[in-house]
């Protein structure tokens, strides 16, 4: 028996990880594969407790590492529910690098994950409403429902744009682009 509806900050998760030697790549910053491992547990942790139930990543929005992140900071991904449909959540994620012997925080990145909750076949399960307590809550729930529609309509647009793609014209479409053309023809 699930709760029918839970408040954005009974599921809020922080997770705080040491970056080591480990996870750095040659130029000795952090991989952005780690960090996007990390943020992917932590929007796990967040959307399974508001769910209760085993939840799966659908998609993962707004990706841009605006930062590098060194060794030996402390990593602390802060994730929130923001908004609720009937079997799926987004999950925002705030990430924040600590030098520990400067006190500098260093915000690096901030992405939204949907989770979608799986009951026992593997089937999406609805979930508890949100309850919005303040206007930060209400606020990102609406955000992420312009969100939502934003995408549906690039989706579109995107479907739109790759039938309409005219490999014959490719020379004059391509004509100012860093690019260059070694086939015979693009007729064929
Ligand atoms: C995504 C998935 C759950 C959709 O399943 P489905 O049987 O097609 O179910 P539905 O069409 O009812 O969609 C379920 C929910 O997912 C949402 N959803 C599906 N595709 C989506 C997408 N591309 N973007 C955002 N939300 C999406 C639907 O809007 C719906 O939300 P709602 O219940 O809140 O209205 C299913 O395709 C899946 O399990 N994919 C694999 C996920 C995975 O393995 N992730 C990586 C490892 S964790």
């Amino acid at each position: 028996m699930i709760d029918d509806a839970l408040p954005v900050r009974y599921s809020q998760t922080t997770i705080t990880e040491l970056m080591i030697p480990a996870y750095a790549n040659f130029g000795g910053k952090i991989h952005g594969g780690i960090l996007l491992s990390l943020m992917d547990k932590a929007a796990y942790a967040c959307a399974s407790k508001h769910s209760g139930t085993y939840c799966v990543t659908v998609t993962v929005d707004n990706v841009e590492f605006l930062q590098p992140v060194d060794v030996g900071e402390l990593v602390s991904l802060h994730a929130s529910v923001n908004y609720v449909g009937r079997s799926s959540m987004v999950v925002g994620i705030r990430v924040e690098a600590l030098n520990v012997k400067t006190h500098a925080v260093k915000h690096t990145n901030s992405s939204f994950f949907t989770m979608v909750a799986k009951d026992d076949d593997n089937k999406p399960t609805l979930v508890p409403k949100l309850i919005l307590e303040n206007r930060e809550d209400v606020k990102r729930f609406i955000e992420a429902m312009r969100m939502k529609e934003i995408k549906r309509g690039m989706r579109e647009q995107l479907d739109d744009a790759r039938s309409h793609i005219e490999v014959e014209h490719a020379q004059e479409i391509l004509r100012h682009e860093r690019c260059i053309l070694t086939i015979n023809s693009t007729n064929d």
